[in-house]
């Protein structure tokens, strides 16, 4: 049975028993708490917890899903994966464990016809009832029924959120794979009996004190690896050699001169580069880039282990980004529009190829230059120090340098470069404690606990009637303040913009008779407060003043334009790169904006002059801009595009421009596009690896631009 016949089935299946199926979610949860999409559940997650009410009852995916710490097993035993498809039915408080344990039986023994008796079942020790269903109902031997402790049938998704015990199928794939041990019985972790579906009984959320506390409901999650099932129904003696990895191995292989199968470095190298071709592809595919953190981080050491694995074929060139088309042709069906993305992910893997290369190069004659000189002391360890220097300077990964000195008969100190690696990200800690906001935050803190939320009404007024609540000088509080004193208002309502996502703060001025008092600049603090960052110029204040509180209007159009054409910008963007283009940054003020994108390459002369056109396309045909409330899932289902890892409330603000552009956003915008008047691109380039920066112009700055060129 090919791979996607299995998957079809699966789906099929549970359609059958009342589930609806929804399609994979990208491998970048939207929970921005998730690095990265492990087991079919995490879409989930927040229907699971409870923070998200939903209509669903019954669902079935299979989840496209990315692990890592499996990473050093892949491609030694016969099963471990980084990228991996999780088959799973899901019950939001609907159907429990009876039902759960009844389809995996059927569809496992009736549907794909696998003998029972290559069958096992594990149950939480402590599961009588889940043991009586195996037992009683689907009629499964005691002996065949194994009950484990908490390490192997208690599932959890991470150290805090929602988990449960569970119960396994497995299947004995027969002696002959036995690691021999005594001990060797179903949850040993050979190769013998391959854990097939886990079942989870979600009853549980366990908090940042450890403690289980009940869900609000009962529910089901259940995962089982698509390509171990292939295994099974393919007769292979390893997932790497079913339908969904051979064909990447074979390629590999012609293209080094390499057989599959004669030598055990080399096929170990074959299945590894074959896994993490996998990975690299879809991972581009939702949007990341290799870079040094997070998820960038993760795809950077992929696409470097993968290399560096080319050097036991033979393969010293860049070779990587040849593998793409073979994965999209594997995986075309399910993912049809893998192939629109082709050019793209070949780009981007190249273009790590050859940097990686080049630094890999100079630092490897470092490397040599310290084993010489190591072994020419008879020394018999690589310092973590050092390991950490060729790491960091030279991006040689700790893998790579532990293989080379275990051929040189040198042992490593891990330990040491863990502390290293520690090190350095306590540093970067450190760096942003530095700026002092901690300081700051407690006198705001103490300020939000005990004054109502500054009411925010700059959206349709420009000025306001408001009454001075605090007055903070030098980080105190004080009563009054005078002519010449710098110092920062809170008042219960405004219609100054406090700075946020990218906009800068409004800037304007607080009277009342005979005081008049210049606003800098607006900051939120804490979601709470806005804070007018202040100078008073004439006459005094104390707090409880009625005054009046005015906006910069001209200061605040000519941003509010820029704003609106950052919508624009994004949308011409993406229709002229490609769907990849995603926003890393902004930054709008009144004569200015800037956005920054992933992209792999310098924009073209012709593709910047598409975009410009594009923008202002849409500026002359005057497009109404729509702002509206809307539940976060709604948006999300029409499209809407939102920062990744930004957290957003249930309900949001959308900002629509026809069906040209729909972001969250909680900027001002114009009404309609012909206010922006004129876009102009004023310069393009590169800030990071990937990542490009554009900045333009609008309005008066716009035309005055073109006037001097
Ligand atoms: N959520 C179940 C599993 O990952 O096994």
């Amino acid at each position: 049975m090919k791979g996607n016949e299995i998957r079809k089935r699966f789906l099929e299946f549970f359609k059958d028993r009342g589930h609806t199926i929804q399609p994979s979610r990208s491998l970048i949860p939207e929970d921005p708490t998730v690095l990265l999409t492990i087991a079919g559940m995490i879409p989930f997650k927040p229907i699971f917890t409870g923070e998200i009410k939903s209509d669903l009852k019954r669902v079935v995916t299979s989840q496209r899903c990315l692990r890592t710490n499996d990473i050093e097993n892949v491609g030694k035993t016969a099963r471990h994966h980084t990228f991996f498809e999780m088959l799973g039915n899901f019950s939001f408080g609907d159907y429990g464990k009876k039902e759960t344990i009844r389809w995996a039986w059927e569809f496992l023994i009736k549907e794909l016809k696998i003998p029972k008796e290559r069958l096992w079942v594990s149950v939480y020790e402590e599961d009588e009832e889940a043991f009586d269903i195996w037992h009683k109902e689907e009629k499964v031997r005691r002996d065949r029924i194994v009950r484990l402790g908490s390490e192997h049938n208690f599932w959890a998704i991470g150290p805090t959120g929602p988990c449960g015990s569970c119960s396994e199928v497995i299947y004995d794939r027969g002696k002959k794979y036995s690691c021999g041990r005594p001990t060797c019985g179903v949850g040993c972790d050979c190769d013998r009996f391959l854990e097939v579906w886990n079942l989870v009984f979600m009853e549980y959320n366990r908090d940042q004190e450890g403690r289980l506390r009940p869900l609000p409901r009962k529910n089901i999650d259940t995962g089982m690896g698509l390509e171990r099932l292939a295994m099974i129904l393919q007769e292979k003696e390893n997932t790497f050699d079913t339908d969904f990895l051979k064909p990447i191995i074979d390629y590999t292989a012609s293209l080094s001169g390499v057989g599959y199968g004669p030598d055990r470095i080399k096929d170990l190298a074959l299945r590894i580069i074959a896994d993490h071709m996998r990975a690299i592809v879809f991972l581009i595919y939702d949007g990341v880039l290799p870079s040094n953190v997070g998820r960038g981080y993760v795809l950077r050491r992929i696409i470097r282990r993968a290399l560096s694995q080319g050097r036991n074929l033979g393969l010293a060139k860049p070779y990587l980004h040849k593998l793409v088309s073979i994965v999209i042709d594997i995986m075309k069906e399910p993912y049809p529009e893998l192939s629109k993305d082709k050019e793209h992910m070949e780009r981007i893997v190249l273009g790590e190829e050859k940097r990686f290369l080049e630094t890999l190069e100079q630092g490897m004659k470092v490397f040599d230059d310290l084993l010489i000189h190591l072994l020419r002391e008879k020394r018999k360890e690589i310092s973590g120090e050092k390991a950490f220097e060729l790491y960091d300077t030279y991006g040689i990964p700790i893998d790579l340098t532990q293989e080379v000195a275990a051929e040189h008969n040198l042992t490593l100190d891990k330990r040491g470069f863990d502390m290293a690696m520690e090190e350095q990200k306590k540093r970067g800690r450190m760096a942003w404690q530095e700026i002092g906001q901690s300081r700051v935050k407690t006198i705001y803190n103490r300020l939000a606990k005990e004054l109502k939320a500054t009411r925010f009404k700059g959206y349709d007024r420009t000025t306001l009637k408001a009454e001075i609540l605090a007055i903070i000088k030098t980080d105190k509080r004080v009563k009054k303040a005078k002519a010449k004193d710098e110092i920062d208002i809170i008042l219960d309502i405004t219609p100054f913009y406090p700075e946020a996502g990218g906009q800068t703060g409004d800037s304007g001025t607080i009277t009342k008779r005979g005081t008049r008092i210049e606003v800098l600049d607006t900051q939120r603090p804490l979601p709470e407060i806005i804070v007018h960052r202040a100078k008073i110029i004439k006459g005094s204040i104390r707090k409880g003043d009625k005054v009046e509180a005015g906006i910069n209007i001209g200061k605040r159009l000519a941003t509010t334009r820029n704003h609106t054409a950052t919508h624009l910008l994004q949308g011409a963007l993406k229709r002229v790169l490609g769907r990849h283009v995603r926003q890393t940054g902004s930054f709008v003020s009144s004569d200015r904006l800037r956005f920054d994108l992933t992209h792999f390459a310098p924009l073209t002369d012709e593709q910047l002059s598409r975009v410009e056109e594009m923008v202002n396309e849409k500026i002359r045909k005057n497009v109404k801009v729509e702002v509206s409330m809307m539940d976060l899932k709604e948006a999300k289902k029409r499209g809407a595009i939102f920062l990744v890892g930004e957290k957003y409330g249930k309900r949001v603000r959308t900002v629509k421009i026809g069906d040209f552009s729909l972001e969250l956003c909680g900027g001002t915008q114009v009404e309609a596009t012909g206010e922006i008047g004129l876009f102009k691109l004023v310069s393009e380039s590169g800030i990071a690896a990937g990542v490009r920066r554009i900045e333009a112009l609008t309005g008066k700055g716009a035309c005055r631009f073109m006037k001097e060129i």
